[in-house]
């Protein structure tokens, strides 16, 4: 079986990758050293596929330790998710953002041409297209290159460090995936999101509150040039993106990309958080509190993913509804509350 190096498996999308890579015939092997994580998804992980995953707790930065429990390891492909990721704290700690960020991979590049790996797949983020300018549906050439924070900053940094790899003429296939906002939970309720601390993102803000966590959610802003007001996103079920990484690697096998290749990960449906905030509730017949509050600083208005990419190149497309993945984050909240 086809060994795959997931970074940050533990993670929010990489859990829910390791369990598609799976059920689809690949024998994934983690690496995350749980700072943004915990080691009972690795035990969740093995109860949902019923087989034991193998996984190294170390840190990517660390050259040495990488070299050492991958020592004579075969790896077919690496999927690269460890990474920070909250924009409001890349701002307050730039410095910590791009050393993590774009030295970690670096040197999980570096791994992978050392020791004969055939496929890389990066997680990249929508962030990469800024504010888009005109029509807020973006396809793969719009990048703007200028993302808003520094956090962005390392996705556009990471996206031209593998432009340039390939460019040098290595023989390993890349693909960067563009991920739109992604939302839900594994069906089983064992896996899902969780957020250390006051969540920053929208649906773990609503569930927590839902489940009496907080007062009340604050809709940031409601004077934004949208249908009602409120900014819209692409939300998109977690286990559609992990299934698309799936396809990735299948596609990176069959096709041999000669430069790197840029996809969305979206399903191309806009939704607005007042959208988000009456699903939410016709879903799972909860009342939620909120109130409208000031603008956030650095929001997008609005984006959405041109979708035909992936549904041409990787066969891919969403197969989950909103109300599917809302159904599934406030099962896994309950979960986790014991509610
Ligand atoms: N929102 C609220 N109240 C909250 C939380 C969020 O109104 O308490 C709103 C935001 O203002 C925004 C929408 O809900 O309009 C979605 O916000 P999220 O924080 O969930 O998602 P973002 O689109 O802002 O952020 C996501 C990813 C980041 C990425 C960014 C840009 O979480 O990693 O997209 O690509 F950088």
């Amino acid at each position: 079986m086809k060994k795959i190096l997931v970074t940050g498996g533990a993670g929010y999308i990489g859990s829910h990758t390791v369990v598609q890579l799976i059920q689809n015939g690949y024998n994934p092997i983690v690496v995350d050293d749980f700072r943004n994580s915990q080691p009972a998804v690795i035990q969740n992980l093995e109860k949902i596929t019923n087989q034991s995953i193998p996984f190294y707790a170390i840190d990517i930065c660390d050259k040495t330790a990488l070299n050492n429990v991958l020592k004579n390891t075969e790896i077919e492909g690496i999927i690269h998710f460890a990474a920070y990721k909250a924009v409001g704290e890349s701002v307050e700690k730039p410095l910590m953002y791009y050393h993590n960020n774009v030295e970690g991979l670096i040197n999980v590049l570096d791994w992978a041409l050392n020791n004969n790996v055939k496929h890389f797949i990066f997680s990249s983020s929508c962030t990469v297209y800024g504010e888009p300018q005109g029509i807020k549906e973006v396809s793969e050439e719009t990048a703007s290159g200028i993302a808003n924070s520094p956090y962005g900053q390392t996705k556009v940094i990471g996206e031209q460090i593998l432009n340039d790899v390939k460019h040098s003429g290595v023989d390993l296939n890349i693909l960067a995936l563009r991920y739109f906002n992604p939302i839900g939970a594994h069906a089983s309720g064992l896996i899902g999101e969780l957020p250390v601390g006051k969540p920053n993102n929208l649906l773990p803000f609503i569930t927590q509150t839902a489940a009496g966590l907080h007062k009340e959610l604050t809709v940031f802003g409601n004077d934004y040039p949208t249908s009602d007001g409120t900014c819209v996103r692409d939300y998109i079920h977690v286990v559609d993106l992990a299934e698309a990484h799936v396809k990735g690697i299948d596609f990176l096998a069959q096709n041999q990309p000669k430069s790197v290749e840029f996809i969305n990960v979206g399903t191309g449906k806009g939704t607005s958080v007042l959208e988000m905030i009456q699903t939410f509730e016709e879903t799972t017949g909860k009342k939620l509190n909120w109130k409208f509050g000031p603008r956030r600083e650095g929001d997008v208005v609005e984006i959405y993913a041109n979708a035909d990419k992936s549904r041409e190149k990787l066969g891919w497309i969403a197969q989950y509804s909103i109300k599917d993945a809302i159904n599934d984050a406030w099962n896994w909240e309950k979960n986790i509350r014991n509610i």
